[in-house]
């Protein structure tokens, strides 16, 4: 597990700022010190975690102009554990006085987030649905990239712009920027598509898509209208105990990855297992003989590197 994440689809109502939301409240669970950065004009994931968005002193806008030093923008989030970063519909115009300056536009984020860094054990970053300046400002400031996905048709064709962007800006300005995982929301086993593109994306992906899969749950719908995650609404729902158990598997992973680390110091070590190995292209061989050719091209073009 990285310690910048950023949680970014372009692709709307994905689940991106309900994973951003109760994987901060899960991570906090475990006693992680966690910061929630709202990225999204939208402000859900302000909302989501109970600040009232049209009440804010200070938020995302003055950070990315630099006007206000991120440490002075942040809440407590009660309900949660977590510290958030809040955001509103003023964040537009950030991203339109952005676009509008030539030095530096890209790396604002990166840099409010510097002096806090150290203080965060898990900064989860909730993108918009676009790949604008601010999901750029995100996966430039980020250490990896987390895929929150529908298990539905057209779902590839987005992985493959996104993961297109992502290697772009890993060639243009942060090498080190990996895909932390693509996770399966909204999943509905008794769906067909929903099951094949499953499959598909984990022929593909293979360690790079979460083993958690996160069910349609009601209570994941409801718990923002109480302005909580819903580890605070109904602790017991399938929604928390999936949300619980992702933040388990990144645990996990990351304890593994530091293990086979160590061992590295000494002899071998698969390059899968070593931490920093190949991002985002785990390209396996291609199986053939399926009949859904054109999800399938989507993915041979998003594990092939996407370097359009
Ligand atoms: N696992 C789930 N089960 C049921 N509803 C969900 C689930 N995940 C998200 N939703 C609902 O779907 C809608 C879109 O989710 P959201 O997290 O806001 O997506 P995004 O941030 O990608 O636009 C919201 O109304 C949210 O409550
Ligand atoms: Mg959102």
């Amino acid at each position: 597990m990285k310690r910048v994440i950023a949680v970014a689809n372009q692709k709307g109502g994905v689940g991106k700022t309900t994973t951003a939301v109760n994987l901060a409240a899960s991570l906090a669970a475990t006693r992680r010190r966690v910061l929630l950065m709202d990225l999204d004009p939208q402000g859900n994931a302000t909302m989501g975690s109970g600040i009232d968005k049209s009440q804010l002193a200070r938020s995302a806008l003055e950070v990315l102009l630099g006007e206000a030093e991120l440490a002075s923008a942040l809440c407590p989030v009660e309900h949660g554990g977590y510290t958030l970063l809040p955001a509103n519909q003023d964040l537009t115009s950030a991203e339109v006085r952005l676009l509008t300056q030539t030095i530096g536009r890209e790396t604002r984020l990166r840099r409010a987030i510097e002096p806090v860094r150290s203080a965060y054990d898990v900064i989860l970053v909730d993108c918009p649905p676009a790949l604008n300046m601010l999901t750029v400002n995100a996966l430039v400031a980020a250490d990896s990239v987390l895929i929150p996905m529908q298990c539905e048709y057209y779902a590839l064709e987005g992985l493959s712009a996104l993961l297109g962007t992502v290697e772009q800006i890993r060639l243009a300005a942060n090498p080190p920027l990996e895909i932390e995982g693509i996770l399966r929301t909204m999943f509905d086993p008794r769906n067909n598509l929903a099951n094949e593109v499953s499959a598909q994306l984990l022929m593909h992906f293979g360690d790079k898509v979460f083993r958690t899969v996160i069910p349609r749950n009601i209570r994941l719908a409801e718990a923002p209208s109480f302005g909580r995650p819903v580890l605070f609404h109904d602790k017991e729902s399938r929604g928390a105990l999936a949300y619980l158990a992702l933040a388990g598997e990144m645990i996990r992973r990351e304890e593994e990855a530091l293990k086979s680390a160590h061992t590295a110091v000494g002899g071998s070590v698969p390059p899968e297992a070593a931490p920093g190995g190949s991002p985002g292209g785990t390209t396996a061989a291609d199986p053939g003989g399926d009949d859904s050719a054109e999800p399938r091209r989507a993915i041979d073009a998003a594990a092939g590197g996407g370097t359009s």
